[in-house]
């Protein structure tokens, strides 16, 4: 070894350390959030958002046939979903969509205009002329009726002009009446997050009615975000990526992140900053480029994966981790595929500090569910279940063990044997027309009472 090396060893085995996110953290980052809970529900302010959802359970026996929305990222899908009741739900048909870069801060109209054709698309294929629509929209929004959703300030690198304190299904009803599907009728407005609890509810409780509804539904994919049902609060959408009691565990290159950004602005969406897909490839580049000038390794600008803001994707990571050679033989193919030359040492580098980063976000996952468990039950006696969607927890290797295990270091061995992680994937469209369902079934039981 050179002193060159030993120095970059020492500096790399520092930085890996700085993403340490030990068991008292976690524990404080816990009551925290428990706190901000309550906070939030009494209308104190905090930056928990504790949006009403105007949903309740499922019995698990909803039928129907609903048109679906699902907007909530760079993709955006239309379909058409079939529910059978004993918690059986088929997709029939559904078109992806992207929106161009340039589409996210322009006017809203031509995003809702190209939603409308696709749902214009898949309805016209399947001789759908006239049926309930569930619009997924998984964003911020302060819903007003399980149908009036008011835009609040956008998330995921959104900014749509005009957009805030605007009625987001108002306008997704406009758009399809500009594309003559008058008869499609907006039913329900739901977040990503009520849509994974909700369908974890429909399914289990479809298989046996007597199964306790699921508390939380989280998403951990390009965002990240919890929905929990907090009795009788209702079920509430936390936007829990916005949750900033994180200043203990945040290193240099997150407090760097948070204020470069312009969107979200600095201070916005702190949890989301440190945890979800959109940002874990971009901590990690912010590393290597620090790395890259205080030692000998990671000379690797050439690349404009490493150069250029965003551009390392937080599927690398997960690719990166499943590498278990003892060369990095992938790891070496997917540089050199992005214009990098290597040697073992950084190879091995790299894979630690993005394990690294993984794994603190895996643990404060732990961390803000162990809040909510607490909240929803402080003593954690009853069997709790969570459900789970999105790409991190489905794509990146061991990331639900990671997830288990600070939950075991927080709650013990047997509380913890009590929460049930559910990975329900896709949940987003098949959750949503049970929410419509749901809310057809609300809707009669309110005109046969009045
Ligand atoms: C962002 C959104 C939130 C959504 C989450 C996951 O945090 O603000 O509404 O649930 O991403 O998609």
């Amino acid at each position: 070894m050179t002193p060159m090396s030993d120095l970059a060893e020492a500096l790399l085995a520092r930085a890996v350390a700085s993403f340490e996110a030990g068991a008292p953290a976690l524990d404080a980052i816990a009551k925290d959030f428990q706190a901000q809970i309550g906070q939030g529900l009494a209308g104190e302010g905090g930056s928990l958002k504790m949006l009403r959802t105007f949903t309740r359970q499922p019995t698990g026996r909803e039928r129907g046939r609903v048109v679906v929305v699902d907007w909530g990222g760079t993709k955006a899908r239309a379909g058409l979903v079939e529910l059978a009741g004993g918690g059986s739900v088929r997709i029939v048909v559904e078109e992806a969509l992207t929106f161009p870069e340039a589409m996210k801060r322009g006017a809203p109209e031509p995003v809702f205009d190209l939603i409308a054709g696709a749902v214009g698309r898949v309805t016209r294929a399947r001789g759908v002329d006239a049926a309930p629509l569930a619009f997924v929209y998984s964003y911020p929004a302060r819903l007003e009726r399980i149908d009036r959703a008011v835009a609040l300030v956008s998330t995921k690198g959104w900014r749509l002009q005009g957009l805030v304190g605007r009625d987001v299904a108002a306008m997704l009803t406009a758009g399809l009446g500009r594309a003559g599907l008058a008869r499609i009728t907006l039913a329900a407005v739901a977040n990503d997050t009520v849509a994974a609890l909700i369908l974890q509810s429909y399914q289990a409780r479809g298989r046996d009615p007597e199964t306790r509804p699921t508390d939380i539904g989280l998403i951990l994919g390009t965002g990240t975000n919890l929905a929990a049902d907090l009795g009788p609060a209702g079920i509430r959408n936390l936007e829990s990526g916005n949750f900033d009691g994180v200043g203990g565990v945040e290193t240099p290159y997150d407090v760097a992140l948070d204020r470069e950004l312009d969107e979200p602005p600095p201070g916005a969406q702190r949890f989301e900053k440190m945890v979800s897909g959109h940002y874990l490839g971009e901590i990690l580049r912010r590393a290597l480029v620090d790395l890259g000038a205080r030692t000998g390794w990671f000379h690797w600008s050439s690349s404009s994966v490493i150069a250029a803001p965003f551009a390392l994707d937080s599927a690398y990571l997960s690719r990166i981790a499943d590498d278990r050679t003892a060369a990095l033989d992938d790891v070496d193919a997917l540089l050199r595929s992005l214009g990098v030359e290597s040697t073992r040492h950084e190879r091995h580098g790299l894979r630690a500090l993005g394990a690294a980063i993984a794994r603190r976000a895996a643990r404060l996952v732990a961390a803000v569910l162990f809040g909510t468990l607490r909240f929803v039950d402080p003593r954690l006696d009853d069997r709790r279940t969570i459900a789970v969607d999105g790409s991190l927890w489905g794509g990146y290797p061991g990331f639900e063990g990671l997830v288990r295990a600070a939950l075991v270091e927080l709650l013990g061995r047997e509380r913890a044997d009590r929460v049930e992680t559910a990975f329900v994937k896709d949940s987003t469209s098949a959750g949503a027309a049970v929410i419509a369902a749901v809310a057809a079934a609300q809707r009669s039981e309110g005109c046969s009472s009045a």
